[in-house]
């Protein structure tokens, strides 16, 4: 393999979960700060109720103060009919829905059944389709549930294969609590690769057991080429307690260039803008690979 996709969710994912609600020119400089790194499809936020996630609230003066750069995608998650008109009337281009594999946490998630979510998805995928957006679908709790535990491998396969017949050009399979290992990873990855190709399958792994590194590398194996992380690791899911940040985008970049991989990313400048969020939030920096070059240029 010799290029993996940078997802980076940090300012989506990452600050949902921040308890402090970081203000919008402080969002707005971590995303040019990941711009500038070199990474090109960034998750900036959430077209979701603020009475659920009140990080998100500032959806539309987020989009609407993004920076217009050639060749980078702004995705924004969409749960709902409405979600998907507000993120229209601010022109965006990118969307993600999201699903679960999970009964439970998808009621807790979105207040919808599995079956209701996938109905209400493809309608949505549909339309943004139709006027030329691109849609990535992501299925969470595929290695496990905080409320129900065991998750099986045939619900991954049909929430992700029904989100993909309806239209989703990528689907991210999420370890939402960070419970699997490169064993369930790997054979997740590849009973969901059995039915959907693996050029259109991200893998997105939280760190809460510190197993999604080599989640990732197990999954490299499989032929992945798009991975989803946070810089300085930052991150976790309001409706899934306990759950921590994402892999870490520096500890990606490190291990993929280490391995003769490309992604664009220029890994210093990555590790400033961690800093930079760090720093505003006064949280430590999760990624290993920021502390140890910070140390070392010190
Ligand atoms: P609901 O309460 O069932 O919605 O929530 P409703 O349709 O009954 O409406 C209730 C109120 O919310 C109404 O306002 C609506 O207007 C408003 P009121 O009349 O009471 O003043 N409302 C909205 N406002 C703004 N934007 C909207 C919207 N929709 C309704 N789009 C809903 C349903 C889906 C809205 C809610 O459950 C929700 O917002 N959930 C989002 C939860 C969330 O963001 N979770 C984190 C993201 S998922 C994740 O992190 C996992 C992932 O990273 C992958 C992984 O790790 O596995 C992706
Ligand atoms: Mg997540």
């Amino acid at each position: 393999m010799s290029s993996v996709k940078i997802v980076e969710v940090g300012p989506r994912d990452g600050l949902q979960n921040e308890k402090t609600v970081v203000p919008t020119d402080i969002k707005m400089e971590l995303i040019q700060r990941l711009v500038a790194s070199g990474i090109q499809t960034i998750e900036t936020t959430s077209f979701v109720s603020p009475k659920w996630v009140p990080q998100m609230a500032d959806h539309e003066a987020v989009v609407k103060a993004l920076p217009q750069v050639n060749n980078v995608h702004f995705p924004v998650l969409v749960p709902n009919q409405k979600g998907l008109e507000n993120a229209l009337a601010c022109k965006v281009k990118d969307i993600a829905v999201f699903a679960a594999a999970s009964e439970t946490f998808s009621q807790k998630n979105i207040n919808r059944s599995i079956s209701e979510s996938l109905q209400e998805f493809s309608a949505i995928t549909h339309q943004a389709v139709q006027r030329g957006l691109r849609v990535r679908g992501y299925v969470s709790c595929t290695l496990g549930c905080p409320y129900e535990g065991h998750v099986p491998i045939t619900q991954v396969v049909k929430v992700a294969s029904a989100l993909y017949r309806s239209g989703c050009d990528e689907i991210s399979l999420g370890d939402t609590i960070g419970v699997g290992t490169p064993k369930t990873a790997y054979a997740m990855l590849k009973a969901v690769a059995s039915e959907i190709p693996i050029e259109k399958l991200a893998v997105h792994f939280h760190d809460t057991y510190g197993q999604a590194l080599a989640n990732v590398f197990a999954c490299l194996e499989l032929g992945v080429k798009t991975v989803d992380s946070s810089v300085a690791g930052l991150g976790g899911c309001p409706y899934a307690k306990g759950a921590t940040g994402n892999v870490a985008t520096e500890e990606v970049v490190y291990m993929l260039q280490g391995s003769g991989i490309h992604t664009g990313v220029n890994l210093d400048k990555l590790i400033q803008a961690g800093q930079f969020i760090c720093q505003y939030l006064n949280i430590s920096n999760k990624s290993k690979v920021a502390i140890a070059m910070l140390a070392k240029n010190s």
